[in-house]
């Protein structure tokens, strides 16, 4: 049985790592930091994180402002509310979940955020900076990821690091990270790659991140080998209070056993992801204001 990576025990760490930061704040009369959501429409698993993201902001004692809208929002309007934050000094970091409804275009979106404030690294000045020796605001899940590695002192350099999925959000910066932290060969497989397992099998080190429950099997994945699991989908089931449980993209029952360590979903990458939020909140809070 691989030996479980415990993303939430890590993130709870993390978490009181701000909170006393935050406590000290408070004690020296400075206010906190302020992290700005903005949520658009009713996807099942947008809503997990940003349940996820305003219960850690609560925890660790930053304050929050959630802007909701309907997924009929136009994209003006959108830019309109995103430039507000950009110049309120109140708000020292904000995202917008995504995915956004298709009527509005994602560049143009994150292309406005200003870059100060953009905590989840996913300007092109932050997401570039992952190949500086200064990083500046790097991408939440990715960060988590190699923060979880090193962590359970996972090795990358030299290993053959296969990531399924070529996403902004996780997949592209994750290949850039691996490739410079972590020294590791990394392939990049994505919906147009031919023969999926073919790549799969060949990983030291397989992170995967589609969305896809189920989509990684145990005849995909060669033994030992250390796996990643950042899928999270919202599935129905009447036997849980909340009617609905999450599932990752990897076959967890059949492929734990063979593989040397893995992550659990939920209790992996998820609470890491929300955790490195906190913590490039923290970091533009004290960019800015110290
Ligand atoms: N959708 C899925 N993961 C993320 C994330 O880390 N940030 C944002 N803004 N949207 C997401």
């Amino acid at each position: 049985m691989g030996k479980l990576l415990d993303g939430k025990k890590m993130a709870n760490e993390i978490q009181s790592e701000v909170a006393h930061r935050v406590e000290e704040l408070r004690n020296n009369n400075k206010r906190v930091p302020h992290l700005g959501i903005i949520l658009i429409g009713e996807e099942g698993a947008s809503h997990t994180y940003v349940n996820g993201k305003i219960k850690a902001c609560k925890a660790v004692g930053f304050e929050y402002t959630l802007l909701q809208f309907a997924a009929t929002i136009t994209e003006s309007k959108l830019l309109k509310h995103i430039e507000r934050l950009n110049q309120d000094d109140d708000i020292d970091g904000f995202i917008v979940q995504l995915p956004l409804p298709e009527h509005i275009s994602v560049e143009q979106i994150i292309t406005l955020i200003d870059s100060k404030k953009d905590v989840d690294g996913f300007t092109n000045h932050n997401f570039g900076s992952i190949i500086s020796d200064q990083p500046l605001l790097l991408p939440a899940t990715p960060f988590g990821v190699m923060e979880l590695l090193k962590r359970y002192q996972v090795t990358t350099k030299g290993k053959h690091c296969v990531i399924v999925g070529a996403s902004r959000i996780v997949g592209a910066p994750m290949s850039l990270m691996m490739v410079e932290q972590g020294q590791a060969t990394v392939t990049i497989c994505h919906k147009f790659t031919q023969d999926l397992a073919e790549h799969t099998r060949k990983a030291d080190i397989l992170i995967v991140a589609v969305g896809k429950p189920g989509l990684i099997t145990a005849d995909m994945v060669k033994s030992d080998a250390v796996i990643i699991d950042v899928g999270i989908t919202r599935v129905p089931d009447t036997t849980k209070k909340i009617g609905f449980r999450l599932l990752g993209d990897v076959d967890f029952e059949n492929i734990a056993p063979k593989s040397s360590f893995i992550t659990p979903v939920p209790g992996g990458v998820g609470p890491l992801t929300i955790a490195s939020l906190l913590l490039n909140t923290l970091k533009a809070y004290e960019q800015q204001h110290t």
